[in-house]
């Protein structure tokens, strides 16, 4: 007999398996021990009623791994509704003690992050974002768009210069990359559609629940496209995503105690878009005065995401508060044709996105407004002087959208092993 995963064998609800995996929890009794097993598919209670594998399981603490043939059949009362009656029992590893029990904290959760993967809970994270990332280039394929990769040593930034992580490299100071956008607008002139999901890096000096320094972004770059385009292309990627995790992470979001009534919108309804002017005018109205110039805060994304059960596209910000690469927009000087997408319930600006300035002089400029130095970025004027084509793109935040879709107190939860300002390991 082959083995089988904890969930093949729950399929087939009766007749003999053969599984393995953890021990999950172990509940010792004077002549039978219950072991509720966890692979990565499935949790399932097995009951060993034989006297010498009663002394061999007697010594087993939870995660150790072994490998079990018996029966299996329904058992109301069982977690997963299904017994194994043991045959045969093969202690592959006997494990030491395991740290993590019930009621830890949070820090001490994170010290020992490398085993609390294990938990019950990251493992349904994981499987969301496995499915979160699959769909995102399933989306993009599906149209055409071509997988391409930038570097992540930069001589410049993109994004400002205050979140930016300079390296040795080599004895010369070089960054880290902030997004790929610099090094995508010339590869349009190859490709026209590309997208990649690759990590970036901010050095965010705020501990908030909503940043990593080391986090993955989901972005596209599109030739001859325009800032129509780019809203519809986020709102049915998002859609998408939302959609293939309902189909196929059921039981993840359930042992999330995700309430799922709150995404299924996300795949019916459109998407409402509301200029910048009238974001203002609507958190007025909900005495939230913002200053015309300033950009929206983490409080008035909130109040907004409040008054809609989708996310929300906010176009056309003050140029003022937006990267120099956003082009402005040709009937109002004073905003740009970018826009950002914000998640329902709290959970913040999910994707950044512009139509791109072609004009070099006002690249210049912006530039010049911000301190930096036009010279170093002569290479990406260059994309405006061979061949210039209108063309934009986004980035989408790859752990915001996880954390929102899963319901997380904090975006930590969405990676493995996150990076913040306070903490780089494990
Ligand atoms: O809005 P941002 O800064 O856009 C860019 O970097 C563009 N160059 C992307 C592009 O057009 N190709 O970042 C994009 C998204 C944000 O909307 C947010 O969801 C996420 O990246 N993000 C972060 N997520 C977690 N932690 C951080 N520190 C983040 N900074 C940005």
């Amino acid at each position: 007999m082959s083995f089988v995963k904890i969930s093949e064998a729950i399929e087939k609800k009766k007749g003999p398996v053969k599984v393995r995996g953890w021990v999950y929890r172990i509940r010792k009794l004077k002549d039978k021990i219950f072991i509720v097993l966890r692979d990565s598919s499935e949790v399932i209670q097995c009951v060993i009623k034989d006297e010498e594998m009663v002394k061999t399981a007697d010594k087993l603490l939870t995660e150790s791994s072994i490998e079990i043939e018996g029966e299996i059949y329904a058992e109301p009362r069982a977690p997963t509704k299904y017994e194994i009656d043991v045959k045969k029992l093969i202690v592959v590893h006997a494990s030491e003690d395991f740290p993590i029990n019930k009621d830890q904290s949070v820090e001490f959760l994170a010290d020992n992050r490398h085993l609390w993967l294990r938990s019950r809970k990251m493992t349904s994270i994981l499987k969301i974002r496995s499915t979160v990332l699959s769909a995102m280039r399933e989306h993009w394929a599906k149209k055409g768009f071509y997988e391409y990769h930038s570097p992540i040593f930069m001589g410049m930034q993109c994004e400002g210069g205050s979140t930016l992580f300079k390296v040795d490299y080599y004895g010369k100071p070089v960054y880290l990359s902030q997004t790929w956008q610099l090094h995508a607008e010339p590869a349009i002139f190859a490709l026209e559609k590309i997208f990649t999901i690759q990590p970036a890096f901010r050095a965010e000096k705020s501990k908030t629940s909503r940043h990593l320094s080391e986090l993955w972004m989901a972005e596209m770059e599109v030739a001859w496209e325009g800032f129509d385009y780019l809203q519809d292309d986020a709102e049915e990627m998002i859609k998408h995503v939302v959609k293939k995790v309902l189909d196929n992470n059921k039981n993840d979001l359930e042992i999330l105690e995700r309430d799922i009534k709150k995404l299924e919108p996300i795949v019916k309804k459109s998407f409402p878009r509301i200029t910048y002017d009238n974001a203002l005018k609507i958190l007025a109205e909900h005495r939230m005065k913002v200053e015309w110039g300033k950009d929206l805060r983490t409080n008035e994304e909130d109040k907004l995401s409040e008054l809609y059960d989708t996310p929300i596209i906010v176009t056309k910000y003050p140029k003022i508060v937006k990267a120099f690469y956003m082009r402005e927009d040709p009937k109002n000087p004073k905003v740009v044709l970018g826009f950002d997408v914000i998640a329902p319930e709290h959970y913040g600006e999910i994707v950044g996105a512009s139509e791109r300035e072609t004009d070099i002089n006002k690249l210049k400029e912006n530039l010049k407004e911000q301190g930096e130095d036009a010279k170093k970025y002569e290479f990406y004027f260059d994309t405006r002087r061979y061949g210039s084509v209108p063309h934009g793109g986004y980035g989408a935040g790859v752990e915001r959208i996880i954390s929102w879709i899963c319901g997380l107190d904090n975006i930590k939860d969405a990676i493995a092993f996150p990076r913040t300002m306070t903490r780089w390991t494990p």
